[in-house]
């Protein structure tokens, strides 16, 4: 790459330069987003069924901020120049201009849908606009959205704007990372978080405005949640209604209790009929957009070696092309990884005199100090490359980008069903057009831009137009245990698509094999119990389990670093052998979730024994663990004992030495994931199913090149083969003492 400036294959001029115009004009066929929208001018209706309003209304709301501003709060003049250069910024976005339209629209009707492309300032804006306009009043006012990293730095953006500190007038909640207080009006927050909420406030009672954002997107817990507010504005209407026409006293109540609830459903792509319409045909409002050409270019054949199409792209477009930001769409953390790690080391390799290149990521699960960097310009002689996951389509919207180079992949999650079990996957699989124009349509934000597809014409066009909704292809165990504890019904609630029978009831039969329903379907004490916390149900009823076996202690620190986002353990390929001898001192002979449990007492060692950061550093690499991994996990391990002692369980309870009633505490939650051991193929059968799928034990498990007879597993991972990932023996006699499962004479020998 140093010697010459032509080292990266050429891919995209080697492809017939073919401008496609559908960001603007609208003549692409292939462009059902964008170019629909910019034909919406004036006072044309997408439908000619329902009246449309249009957000394109002047407004002159400078003043207004001369009266809020809150320049004053912040001290220092920079601070103050800051925070005006941001209003400024508020008043270019497009949706200033609808402003008070919007205002009008949400004060007069109970739901609004309200559509407009990505970036024109649905998600900062509008929240904003309805606390300046006291349509909140003493309620708050929550938005959520599906990924966590966008509620943190959606609210660390809405809070600058507003020129608070973070936590206070403005926070989030997303799953083990709160920050607000009794003073915050507006909260970003997951959509889980939002129907956790339900738990303890089934009316939603503190929020008078609830934004479900990322509406298009269609998250199972988005679907949960639009059905159960549907619900609950009937019910805040007819409390109001009824205190309304009692006495005055019931009017001062209905005031105290932020009647009724007002709804926003915001999306970026333009499906919106379908909200309208579970909505009792409600209003859909549409913000014009900026968008600006974009030049798309397809390979001429297909790229089998992705992550390497992208590298060459990258170095393509950085040697040939003028200044501007590359964003990368790429299926998931992993891809991420190993993308940056190769742009960063033939960065490095770059000619004197060329731009540098600063890499940044961007997925759900960043850690919340690496996500600022991305929102952060550039200074000249740097050209940014942000890798990012479809969390960068339409959640967050990144300035400075000029070229996206789209991998066409992404991360989709689907479950399949056995008799007597079922699989979750989470694979790597072609996106839909849809997202393939969203991914196009950031490269156009501020100027003209470039879109480099690494797919050829044809495979785009064999693309789905969208994804089937998440409710449709999920496993609904942990929705339909935590719908039983509001007392409701999967199978019988209101649902803009209700989920596929079978899976429903596939749900129901695993609740109550794990003991968190009986035979009738209704919760049970452990069921309950199970709800209490944030976890997938696999781990929750582990830990309800070793409450039990008095091994809380062990269990909590098992379950965290399960939780975490990052694996726990580096797992090079090429150095398993070496990675595995430096683990050697924390490898526990069971299996791999004692191991973890070790490796994490001991790093808690090297932290509370006071070690420097690079010592710490250098601990984790020499042992291939993950500090990022570790350091979230102890963060989730605080938080799961603050649950505890909330809940009034002794955490402290230990096991000592003794392993089995641990390995006895996880079996009971991962009893579909266990298997045994068949020599005729040197591999391993499900117990629980039918399903003849041979499993191998993954080899960065501690037990790979081993075959215990019984084997318990975190998650089947499907790649040339099915691995078994986060294996634990178990001793055969085990099997007998699951309450549920009655294995045959030949399964339990020894
Ligand atoms: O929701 P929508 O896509 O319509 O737009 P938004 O998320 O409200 O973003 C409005 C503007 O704020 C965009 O131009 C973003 O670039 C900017 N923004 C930012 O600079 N930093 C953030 N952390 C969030 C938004
Ligand atoms: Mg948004």
């Amino acid at each position: 790459l140093s010697q010459s400036k032509k080292v990266p294959p050429p891919l995209a001029s080697s492809t017939p330069k073919k401008r496609v115009n559908g960001f603007v004009n609208g003549n692409s066929s292939s462009t059902s987003g964008p170019s629909k929208l910019s034909g919406i001018n004036g006072n044309e209706s997408p439908s000619k069924k329902r009246k449309v309003a249009y957000m394109d209304e002047e407004e002159d709301y400078g003043e207004r901020f001369a009266v809020n501003g809150r320049a004053t709060l912040l001290g220092s003049e920079t601070k103050a120049q800051k925070f005006q250069g941001l209003q400024e910024q508020r008043r270019q976005l497009p949706i200033a201009k609808g402003r008070e339209a919007l205002i009008r629209e949400v004060r007069e009707n109970d739901t609004v849908v309200l559509v407009g492309e990505t970036g024109s300032g649905k998600t900062t804006q509008v929240p904003q606009y309805l606390l300046e306009a006291d349509i909140s009043s003493s309620g708050q006012i929550g938005v959520t959205q599906p990924r966590r990293v966008a509620a943190t730095s959606l609210a660390s953006r809405v809070a600058d704007e507003q020129g608070v500190a973070l936590g206070s007038r403005v926070g989030y909640a997303v799953r083990f990372n709160e920050r607000h207080g009794p003073g915050t009006k507006i909260k970003y927050l997951t959509d889980g978080m939002l129907f956790r909420e339900l738990l303890a406030d089934p009316l939603l009672s503190r929020y008078s405005v609830i934004i479900i954002d990322e509406a298009h997107e269609r998250t199972l817990n988005t679907d949960v949640l639009l059905a159960n507010l549907k619900r609950i504005q009937k019910e805040r209407k007819e409390r109001a209604t009824e205190n309304l026409t009692n006495s005055a006293k019931g009017k001062e109540r209905a005031r105290e209790d932020k009647l009724p609830l007002k709804l926003i459903i915001m999306s970026a792509t333009l499906d919106a009929e379908k909200f309208s319409r579970f909505f009792n045909n409600t209003k859909i409002l549409y913000v014009k957009g900026r968008q600006h050409p974009v030049e798309i270019f397809h390979t001429i054949r297909s790229q089998p070696d992705y992550a390497d199409a992208t590298v060459r792209t990258f170095f393509q477009i950085h040697l040939d092309y003028e200044p501007g930001d590359v964003l990368i769409f790429l299926a998931g953390q992993e891809d991420i990884e190993a993308v940056q790690e190769s742009i960063k080391t033939y960065a490095k390799q770059l000619p004197l005199g060329q731009m540098s290149v600063f890499t940044c990521p961007m997925y759900a699960n960043l850690p919340q100090n690496m996500q600022t960097q991305v929102f952060k310009p550039t200074s000249s002689g740097v050209r940014k490359c942000i890798l990012a996951t479809n969390i960068a389509e339409t959640s967050i919207t990144i300035p400075g980008v000029r070229y996206v180079i789209d991998t066409g992949k992404h991360k989709e999650k689907r479950h399949y069903e056995y008799t007597g079990g079922g699989l979750d996957s989470l694979m790597t699989k072609d996106i839909s057009k849809s997202s393939a124009m969203q991914r196009a349509g950031r490269a156009g934000r501020e100027g003209p831009g470039f879109c480099f597809r690494l797919y050829t014409e044809s495979d785009f066009r064999k693309m789905e137009s969208t994804y089937l909704p998440e409710i449709l292809r999920t496993n609904l165990m942990s929705s339909t245990l935590q719908l039983k504890c509001l007392g409701q019904d999967i199978s019988s609630l209101d649902f803009m698509d209700p989920p596929d029978p079978d899976s429903v009831r596939a749900a129901y039969l695993t609740l109550r094999i794990v003991g968190a329903l009986d035979k009738r379907n209704e919760v049970t004490q452990i069921g309950r119990m199970m709800n209490m916390f944030p976890l997938e149900p696999t781990l929750s009823r582990a830990f309800v389990a070793a409450q039990e076996n008095g091994c809380i202690y062990e269990i909590i620190g098992i379950v965290s670093v399960l939780s975490a986002s990052a694996n726990l353990f580096i797992d090079p390929p090429k150095n398993r052998e070496k990675a595995r001898e430096a683990r050697m001192a924390f490898q526990d002979n069971s299996g791999d979730h004692l191991t973890a449990l070790k490796t994490l007492r001991a790093y808690e060692e090297i932290v509370t024994s006071g070690k420097s950061k690079s010592a710490r550093r250098a601990w984790c690499e020499q042992h291939y663990v993950n500090e990022r991994a570790l350091s979230e996990a102890i963060d989730i391990q605080k938080q799961l004992r603050g649950i505890c002692e909330r809940e009034k369980l002794d955490w402290n309870a230990s096991a000592g030495n003794a392993i089995e009633p641990v390995l006895r505490s996880l079996l009971v939650g991962l009893v579909q994931n266990t298997a045994i051991y068949r020599e005729e193929t040197n591999a391993y059968r499900q117990i629980t199913s039918n399903s003849a799928m041979k499993i191998q034990i993954h080899p960065s498990s501690v037990l790979s090149g081993r075959t215990p007879r019984v084997i318990m597993y975190d998650e089947p991972i499907f790649t040339s083969k099915i691995y078994a990932r986060g294996v634990s023996t178990i001793p055969p006699a085990m099997l007998s003492m699951l309450p549920a499962f009655q294995p045959t004479k030949e399964q339990t020998k020894k």
